[in-house]
């Protein structure tokens, strides 16, 4: 049986679905309870990773676990270390964590050192351990479907940096390959899309993709950091503008590996635009 940590999320939901058609035993974690879409014979469960203890009976009988942690156990909260010894208590005997590409491309900022301390737990942690490092998600433009339902507009700051944003949809693909395949043990997998696009080529695409040209309005970063400080905490918020701001030259770069463990190439955001349209779709002002 696989837990999947998540699992009403971005990557947890298409990977829930790839393991459950794949005709896996899953279990689907997250905090609120599962709508609908959850596939037929899955099991939901409802745990915080906030408190580790919470999962461990989701735990009972998995044999492996995809790892996603959510935002307040990457500022604090449960111990990395606490977490993992649930699941090797538990006898799970794999587990794949969903980090970020940026533990390999710079020094580990502020905004990461959390994470950083859970890739060495999982790492020390005697399991089965594979680590997915995924650039951007492409699903980060779903902060802008207020602005544009409404006004039109795409409102982001530096507007004219490219980064190689990633599928969600293909990391819950890779991680569908390593939890049900061999040979990934002790690896780390950096994760990209197929090409670099900048914030006013997502708001191009986006408007090709829901049929009406929409606006892109460059914020200033200190407006961009008032808008994410309603989100995240400060370090993050200044972790994250650092990143779309000043990218290193590993963060522009393509990785070969979505393309070479699902055998085509990584999604672009354009793909990911025209199956999200929906959610873009302008309201007319009468509604
Ligand atoms: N977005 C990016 O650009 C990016 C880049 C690199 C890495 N990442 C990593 O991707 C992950 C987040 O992806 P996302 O923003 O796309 O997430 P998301 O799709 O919004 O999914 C969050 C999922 O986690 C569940 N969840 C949240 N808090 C939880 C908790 N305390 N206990 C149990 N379940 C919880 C949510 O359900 P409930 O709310 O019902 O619990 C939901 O299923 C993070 O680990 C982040 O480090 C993101």
């Amino acid at each position: 049986m696989i837990v999947v940590t998540g699992a009403t999320g971005n990557v947890g939901r298409p990977l829930v679905q790839a393991l459950a058609a794949a005709g896996e035993q899953v279990t689907a974690v997250s905090r609120r309870p599962a709508d609908a879409t959850l596939p037929d014979g899955v099991r939901h469960h409802r745990a915080d990773l906030a408190d580790a203890e919470s999962l461990r009976t989701a735990l009972d009988g998995a044999d492996a676990l995809f790892l996603l942690l959510s935002g307040e156990l990457l500022t604090g909260g449960e111990s990395p270390a606490a977490l993992v010894d649930v699941a090797r208590s538990a006898g799970v005997r794999q587990v794949v964590l969903l980090s970020s590409q940026i533990l390999g491309t710079r020094p580990v900022p502020p905004s990461h050192a959390r994470l950083g301390a859970f890739e060495q737990a999982v790492r020390e942690s005697g399991l089965d351990w594979t680590i997915l490092r995924p650039s951007g998600f492409h699903s980060n433009a779903f902060a802008w479907a207020e602005p544009v339902r409404t006004g039109g507009t795409v409102p982001a700051p530096f507007g004219d940096v490219a980064l190689p944003t990633v599928d969600p949809a293909d990391l819950a693909a890779v991680a569908a390959v390593v939890l049900r395949g061999d040979g990934h043990h002790g690896r780390t997998y950096v994760l990209t899309g197929p090409a670099p696009v900048s914030p006013r080529e997502q708001a191009a695409a986006l408007g090709e993709a829901t049929g009406a040209p929409l606006a892109f309005v460059e914020l200033s970063r200190e407006a961009a950091r008032a808008h994410l400080l309603a989100f995240m905490p400060e370090h993050v918020a200044d972790g994250t503008l650092d990143i779309l701001g000043a990218p290193t030259d590993a963060e522009r770069q393509v990785s070969p590996d979505v393309e070479r463990l699902l055998g085509r190439p990584a999604g672009t955001f354009a793909d990911w635009a025209r199956r999200n349209a929906a959610a873009f779709h302008r309201t007319s002002p009468a509604e």
